[in-house]
């Protein structure tokens, strides 16, 4: 039979400002969950959060896109929006950009990462959690997990891994996806993924078509059209035997990647490893989190988490966020720490452009 592990988010309200979560949104969540688990909708569950963002894990039988268990997730969001108007929290709804639920949260701001699979003999799965960055911050570490040599020493070494994996990529500016194998495709494969503002990783399978891996690729500004904070995506991993083992899929983080996000989802800054307990970005909004929480699944029981990121192997990828994040800040409203005006687009720096529109005096050949 066949499990399917549902991770669905949304950011309804900050504490304070857009930098944590409020513990009665996690009770509310977790007192929502624990009746859809009584009428045996779901399996089993688990509500966590990264910054200011509510994750729901959910493991049931009702595969991925169902309606039921987005209604939950909806309503969930809901109720905890209640919970955060009362307490007045910051940006209370922030990521419920529809009006009423219509029959799948996809394209209605939450973020969701879904997967149906048969639970193997042992079934341990990464889910990393991210907030302060948009969703196409786990493009670099989807690539070294699956396809780098450097980063995955069971490519080289495992006859399990030996044949390399698909990946799917979407274009989320013209709605259409692309498949590369690796080894085989692999510059194909980076001339897209390079460029994470419009090409994200979705998934990536085993050659045998078995899911591997699975991300959140809904972007809010082209949902909303306008500035309406950042992604703060999730992405789930499985490991072990025909997958890269847990060391290989949480090495690529040893090096903070510089993703886009951070104060007013405006600037590029390092994605900082952090435990459970730090994910909670004070210093200009940031910088950038990325939470690895861990599960053994046992018949859908979500046997966990343990908080992988709380090992002192990634203090120096910490120590070096905060070095580049140093660096970074010093460029104040500058490129390539401020973000190129395309991007800018989707906040409100046009409308202060606007302003200045007519004092703006042509150039003309004498
Ligand atoms: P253990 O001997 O601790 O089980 O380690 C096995 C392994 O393959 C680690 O990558
Ligand atoms: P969030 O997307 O986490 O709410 O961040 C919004 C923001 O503007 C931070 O400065
Ligand atoms: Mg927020
Ligand atoms: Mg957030
Ligand atoms: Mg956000």
């Amino acid at each position: 039979e066949k499990i399917t592990l549902s991770v669905i988010k949304a950011d309804v309200g900050g504490f304070v400002g857009h930098s944590a979560m409020h513990g009665d949104l996690i009770e509310e969540a977790n007192r929502r969950l624990e009746s859809a688990q009584g009428r045996g909708l779901i399996v089993d569950f688990h509500v966590t959060s990264c910054g200011d963002d509510l994750q729901l894990i959910m493991t049931h039988h009702k595969k991925p896109d169902n309606q039921e268990i987005h209604q939950l997730a909806w309503d969930t969001f809901k109720a905890c929006t209640d919970v955060a108007r009362k307490l007045k929290l910051y940006g209370a709804g922030q990521d419920l950009l529809a009006d009423a639920f219509s029959g799948n949260v996809r394209g209605m701001g939450p973020g969701l990462a879904e997967m149906e699979f048969v639970e193997r003999t042992s079934e341990p799965i990464i889910i990393f959690m991210a907030d302060k960055t948009s969703a196409g911050a786990w493009n670099l570490p989807l690539y070294k997990i699956f396809a780098d040599p450097f980063n995955t020493a069971g490519l080289v070494i495992a006859p399990t891994m030996h044949d390399g994996f698909r990946y799917e990529v979407h274009d989320v500016k013209g709605a259409k996806r692309i498949f590369f194998d690796t080894p085989q495709e692999l510059y194909d494969l980076l001339v897209f993924i390079g460029a994470t503002g419009r090409y994200l990783v979705k998934a990536v399978y085993a050659r045998d078509g078995e899911i591997a891996a699975v991300s959140s690729t809904e972007r809010l500004a082209l949902i909303a059209g306008k500035y309406v904070g950042k992604d703060d995506p999730v992405c789930v991993v499985r490991s072990q035997g025909k997958f890269p083992a847990v060391g290989e899929v949480l090495e690529p983080f040893t090096m903070p990647h510089v993703v886009e996000g951070w104060m007013r989802g405006s600037h590029h800054g390092p994605l900082m490893p952090v435990p459970l307990r730090h994910a909670t970005p004070s210093r200009f909004d940031g910088p950038p989190r990325v939470i690895a929480l861990g599960f053994q699944l046992a018949g859908g029981r979500l046997i966990g988490p343990r908080d992988m990121f709380d090992d002192p192997g990634f203090d120096e990828a910490r120590r070096l966020s905060n070095t580049l994040a140093n660096h970074m800040r010093s460029h104040g409203p500058f490129e390539p720490h401020r973000l190129p005006m395309d991007e800018m687009e989707y906040t409100t720096l046009p409308q202060v452009m606007d302003r200045l529109k007519d004092r703006w005096e042509p150039l003309t050949k004498k």
